[in-house]
């Protein structure tokens, strides 16, 4: 028996208030809500079908067989919520630019979670949807939907989802990525937020500040203060790599060169340039500014770094299925 195909299509998204820390590991439930912008330049493309003569999961991403452990782990999850007990061929490509070193599991589990419950015969609403992406990457309950987006915190399973803010924003924003490493992370998210949780002294009022982070952040993209929305993100952001500075042992994910973009970026607002930076677990710096701004802030930018690292992104769609070619 071999299952009809699903390829799904799901965009990364950006956190502007961070997901740093989780309430529960097994079920990913975090211990603070967070809030991000899908966008539209970095995807993944998934295709999944189910074949009952496979003795595993095969998994391959661009094109390439790769360890599928993680990935046969959350399709087990999808094999236990239907009726279908077969292995799966799962075939990824990750649109985003080689050298960014911006590939996301936000994405990618977005992407899987609606080709694989499709292929095995479940036709699941967005929430039930964002909670089933969430036990792949918490941060893939975002990219569910378009635009500005909340992941509710909840308290179980049951309660922990995405909501779309704002999907179809027709706000002239976008965010520049600048390519400082495209390396594998030296301390994944899932280890960083963990040890950061156990370790640091401030955790508890970091949890307190990102509540209050949320609530102002949402009141300003509603008024399209673009302003606060860029100093609640910026601000919030570095409270998240402070947090990383007082565990034990501390850690940091900046180099030298994304100090010096985020010197830039400060440089550019003292000239009366509207322009926010934001960081996660990595040195690549990712700048918030309006489409109109952002010609002046790449040729800015281009003095230091080259084209290639340099990659603007608007708001983007939520996930979907796509006709295979
Ligand atoms: O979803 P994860 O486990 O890759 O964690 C994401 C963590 C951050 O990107 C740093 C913050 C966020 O909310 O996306």
């Amino acid at each position: 028996m071999i299952s009809k195909p699903f390829t799904a299509r799901a965009h990364t998204n950006i956190a502007l208030i961070k997901y740093w820390g989780k309430k529960d590991k097994q079920l990913i439930l975090p211990m603070n809500s967070s809030l991000s912008l899908t966008l539209d330049r970095f995807y993944t493309d998934t295709e999944v079908y189910f074949d009952s003569d496979l003795k595993q999961d095969l998994f391959y991403l661009n094109e390439e067989k790769k360890d599928a452990a993680k990935v046969a782990h959350f399709m087990d999850l999808v094999r236990s919520k239907s009726e279908l007990k077969a292995f799966a061929h799962i075939k990824s490509t990750n649109h985003v630019p080689t050298t960014a070193g911006l590939a996301s599991s936000a994405s990618a589990y977005a992407a899987l979670a609606l080709a694989a419950s499709r292929a095995a015969g479940m036709q699941l609403s967005l929430p039930e949807l964002s909670r089933l992406a969430r036990r792949g990457s918490g941060s893939a309950s975002r990219s569910i939907y378009g635009g500005f987006v909340e992941w509710q915190r909840g308290h179980d399973d049951l309660s922990s989802f995405a909501v779309p803010i704002e999907e179809n924003t027709d706000w002239n924003i976008c965010m520049i990525a600048v390519v400082i490493d495209k390396a594998r992370k030296k301390i994944s998210s899932r280890v960083g937020m963990q040890q950061v949780v156990e370790t640091s002294p401030f955790y508890p009022a970091w949890i307190k500040s990102a509540e209050h982070d949320l609530t102002a952040i949402k009141k300003a993209i509603k008024e399209r203060n673009l302003k606060k929305v860029g100093e609640i993100t910026e601000e919030n952001a570095m409270k998240m790599h402070a947090l990383n500075m007082s565990a034990s042992p501390h850690f940091s994910y900046f180099e030298p060169a994304t100090i010096e973009v985020m010197h830039l970026v400060e440089l550019l607002r003292s000239e009366g340039i509207c322009c926010y930076y934001t960081l996660d677990a990595g040195p690549n710096v990712k700048i918030l500014c309006s489409v109109e701004d952002s010609k002046e802030i790449l040729k800015r930018l281009a003095v230091k770094f080259d084209k290639k690292q340099l990659l603007i992104a608007h708001p983007g769609p939520g996930v979907q299925l796509i006709n295979k070619k």
